[in-house]
């Protein structure tokens, strides 16, 4: 049975009432759950005895001219989701219920969340912070799972685990694909049928700059002209970057030599901002 928790005391109740001996994983997501959340759950019930997922659309981590309001709130069919994948317990907070007014307190990340995304969505990283602290204070979990898919969260974060001394383990759950190299993603329902056609485009540049490598360019220019010449060959993309750093510190990099080396790219398909990425292991 999949408990449903929607206060923050429910949460703590709980929490208190499972023995010591067992390790909780949790796994936040803003719902709209697809095969890559579902991936992320399986994970954490390997690393821990129970597991809890978080369904909350942060308004924090969304700019003013997001897509707050009309993103995706299948809540019912997400819950049947996380019933089949064995969720133990999912906490479903209401807005007011993990920001009270007048809440004045917020987490700021100062580096790794500086380019990419960070760049692209002033605030956006603030928001996730603030947000993923608040829910690791209410759920105490050992351990907390997130997608590669958005690598730049998972680094911001790592960073806050770090420099915050919070106790909890970060585990990195791989990128899940469709068949023809999409990410996943909650906003691909979006994207209408020449826009999806047209969406594969972005691994397959990624995959293009990755075989120059496995070719022996090391120079990271080089290898971003690669890819974005690939992804600007459709004119329905509208590049916002394709670039490369160090896959730790985002750091701009100018040789994959010595760097575990992020390929990184977000683009418009329309209305659409898709992100994807690569890690090329240090040569
Ligand atoms: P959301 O976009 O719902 O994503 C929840 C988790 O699922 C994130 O860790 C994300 O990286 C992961 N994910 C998304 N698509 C994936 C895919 N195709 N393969 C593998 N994992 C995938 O990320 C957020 O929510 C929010 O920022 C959150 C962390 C919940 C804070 O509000």
């Amino acid at each position: 049975m999949t408990e449903i928790l929607r206060t923050i005391a429910e949460v703590r109740a709980w929490r208190q009432g499972l023995a010591a001996d067992q390790t909780v994983g949790f796994v936040p997501t803003m719902g709209a759950l697809h095969a890559g959340h579902i991936s992320l759950m399986e994970l954490a019930k390997g690393h821990a005895t129970v597991t809890i997922a978080s369904i909350f659309v942060n308004p924090l981590q969304f700019g003013p001219n997001e897509d707050l309001a009309k993103y995706p709130r299948p809540i019912e069919k997400d819950l049947a989701l996380l019933k089949a994948a064995g969720v133990d317990a999912v906490f479903l907070p209401a807005v007011e219920e993990l920001y009270p007014t007048g809440a004045s307190t917020f987490v700021v990340e100062e580096s790794v969340s500086g380019p990419l995304c960070g760049a692209m969505r002033p605030g956006h990283f603030r928001g996730v912070t603030t947000v993923v602290l608040k829910l690791f204070n209410i759920v105490q979990p050992h351990l907390a799972v997130f997608g590669q898919k958005d690598a730049q969260q998972c680094a911001v974060i790592e960073r806050m685990v770090r420099d915050l001394a919070v106790p909890v383990e970060i585990i990195r759950g791989p990128i899940v694909r469709e068949a023809d190299g999409l990410a996943l993603s909650s906003r691909n329902v979006y994207l209408g049928a020449e826009d999806r056609a047209a969406a594969p485009l972005i691994f397959a540049s990624l995959q293009a700059a990755k075989a120059a490598f496995d070719g022996g360019e090391r120079d990271a220019t080089r290898l971003a002209a690669i890819g974005l010449a690939v992804l600007e060959s459709d004119p329905r993309i509208k590049v916002q970057y394709w670039d490369v750093r160090d896959a730790q510190s985002l750091d701009a990099i100018s040789t994959m030599d010595g760097h575990d080396a992020l390929f990184a790219v977000a683009a418009y398909l329309g209305a659409t901002r898709l992100i994807d990425n690569i890690v090329l292991p240090r040569p």
